[in-house]
């Protein structure tokens, strides 16, 4: 794994935008494996920019979102969908057919996930996958534990992530239970992998995901040590004194 260390989060977003930029330039069909939370918004404000100024199009891309929430109304502003739409896909030419997140309005959310797997296999997987990390060391919503070898399925979320993600709620009750996510044999099929840290909250499981140089189920981050083309993104205050 390779790490990448910026001054800011403004900064690192307006470079991982670039490489999405470069990666679409180079492959205007490439297939994308995006992710939400509050670190990827920076990112995704660069990628709005360019492409208002005419550096980037998504006219050909296909994505694919890493998870979305069960049991959550389809207007709620966490809903992945919503928030997507608000954060990036709205603002960019990207065709609505070519835009992926597991359906949560659906009563078979079993279904929904193999159908998911099929369709992200069927692309021919992505070109380049961004992804979170929770700070228990979570990837899309594969919680530790999570099999290295799992494929899109439901899953609940650890009470760790509730607590944490109860920050995008009026209360923490009202944090959804379950969710669908990608499977970590899911994302390491991607060719590339950019993993974005920041803040100081997340600095512990940054050094974590460096010192274990083993891959551990116990830490669903690490499976990236599985992978040849990995790039840690990560901010001054993540990253301390490394
Ligand atoms: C959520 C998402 C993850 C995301 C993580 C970190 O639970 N399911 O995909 O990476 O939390 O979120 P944040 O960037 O807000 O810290």
């Amino acid at each position: 794994m390779k790490i990448k260390v910026f001054d800011n989060p403004t900064q690192m977003g307006y470079m991982i935008a670039k490489e999405v930029a470069a990666q679409l330039n180079t492959k205007p069909e490439s297939v994308l494996i995006l992710p939400t939370g509050s670190t990827p918004i920076p990112t995704y404000k660069s990628i709005v920019e360019m492409y208002k100024n005419g550096e980037v199009s998504f006219k050909d891309a296909v994505t694919f979102n890493l998870d979305e929430y069960i049991g959550i109304e389809s207007d709620h502003e966490e809903r992945y969908y919503n928030f997507m739409q608000r954060n990036l896909f709205s603002h960019v030419d990207i065709k609505p057919e070519n835009i992926n997140i597991p359906d949560n309005q659906t009563t078979d959310c079993e279904k929904e996930c193999v159908d998911y797997e099929a369709k992200y296999r069927a692309s021919g997987c992505a070109d380049l996958a961004l992804l979170g990390i929770g700070n228990n060391g979570h990837i899309g919503f594969n919680e530790p534990g999570t099999a290295f070898d799992s494929v899109t399925h439901v899953t609940s979320i650890a009470e760790s992530t509730i607590k944490a993600n109860a920050r995008f709620f009026a209360s923490e009750d009202l944090v959804p239970k379950q969710a669908m996510t990608m499977g970590i044999s899911t994302i390491l099929s991607a060719k590339k992998i950019f993993i974005l840290i920041t803040g100081k909250g997340k600095h512990d499981i940054l050094m974590k995901l460096l010192d274990t140089a083993v891959a551990d189920e116990s830490i669903p981050a690490t499976a990236l040590r599985l992978h040849p083309d990995v790039t840690i993104y990560a901010d001054r205050e993540a990253a301390g004194l490394i």
